[in-house]
């Protein structure tokens, strides 16, 4: 395991005012995204839209690194360029989503566990020799009355471990998603010890499979109510509850914690981020690896028409501006009326 080099690869990724954008989408998922502006679920649309957002002009202000789904990895652009050489020319890091996706456990069909470890060093080393620095695997733990089973969580926690290891000894530095879904009428509360449990559970794997802490990145979820609860809170109480969460679980030593916005709408995940860091943060940075809460307007602003590339740019560059000032707790709503 080169050590030196992961953690000159988190530590870049985790840089002062810039995150990741999460077009990682599987190809399903990009189908439910094409799907909102009706559009079929075509290659070259995905192709067209990722496209849009990785040559938007300075995108590398705010942007340290881009995770791919393994097509886009492997598609040219319009130029003929590859997607990765695209990032890398403007110092972008790509990276590389490499689960197989969150499945029903067996004997237990309203949880998941995510798949993929067989075979996973040999296509680390393949994304490695294409361009990939990083990677990801995302767990996912269901709140519900009964829920989580300590063998989903148990489960969960020993796949991101084996997961990350693998990454490490193949150069890759691995994003380490454990994401506590906002699917529910559950309580702040309730999502506060259940993250807390999931993050402990995942440190204890991380550690008996001996992962290179500084060589690594937390993507977790904050500690929010449920998207159906009857009480949702406000952005500070989020902000304070998931910086104890996270003080009370997180080592030091990991550099970069990166948040998923899972389902917040593009200002709420930036308020969020942003009261965090105002607060002051923690022994790590704390930033985004941000999907929907990056890539919505700008979807909405593309709409499938390769004509409004500039707009949808101009939308995205606007989203991933706002977090970058997020990053040091400079954001103010009124902000979001410069685009
Ligand atoms: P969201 O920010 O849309 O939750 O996506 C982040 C991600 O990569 C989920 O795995």
């Amino acid at each position: 395991m080169d050590r030196v080099a992961l953690e000159a690869t988190a530590h870049a990724l985790a840089a002062p005012g810039k995150g990741i954008l999460a077009a990682d989408e599987s190809t399903p998922t990009m189908g439910k995204r094409l799907l909102q502006v009706g559009m079929p679920n075509e290659e070259r649309l995905r192709r067209e839209f990722r496209e849009t957002l990785f040559t938007a002009p300075g995108m590398e202000e705010f942007i340290s690194g881009v995770i791919l789904f393994d097509e886009t990895l492997r598609q040219s652009a319009s130029d003929g360029r590859g997607m990765a050489e695209i990032l890398q020319s403007t110092g972008v890091i790509p990276g590389i989503k490499v689960d197989g996706g969150a499945h029903p456990m067996d004997g237990a069909p309203d949880e998941k566990l995510t798949a993929g470890l067989d075979g996973l060093a040999e296509r680390c080393a393949e994304y490695y020799a294409l361009g990939a620095r990083f990677d990801k695997w995302r767990a996912v733990i269901t709140i519900g009355d009964t829920l989580p089973s300590a063998a989903c969580v148990q489960a969960n926690a020993d796949a991101l471990a084996d997961y990350a290891r693998i990454s490490q000894d193949a150069g890759l530095v691995p994003i380490v998603e454990p994401e506590v879904m906002m699917d529910g009428n559950h309580s702040i509360g309730r999502c506060y010890k259940v993250t807390e449990w999931t993050l402990n559970t995942v440190y204890a794997a991380l550690a008996d499979r001996g992962v290179h802490l500084p060589g690594t990145l937390l993507k977790p979820n904050m500690v929010i109510s449920a998207n159906d609860a009857d009480d949702r809170v406000g952005v500070e109480e989020v902000a304070r509850k998931t910086l104890r969460c996270l003080k009370a679980t997180v080592p030091a030593e990991v550099p970069g914690v990166m948040f998923l916005s899972g389902g917040q709408s593009e200002q709420e995940a930036t308020a969020h981020l942003n009261a965090m860091n105002a607060i002051g943060g923690g022994p790590w940075e704390l930033s985004f690896s941000y999907g929907r809460a990056l890539q919505q307007s700008a979807l909405y602003a593309w709409g499938g028409d390769s004509a409004n590339c500039t707009v949808a740019q101009a939308a995205f560059l606007h989203r991933a501006r706002l977090n970058g000032a997020a990053r040091y707790g400079r954001y103010a709503t009124e902000m979001e009326a410069e685009a």
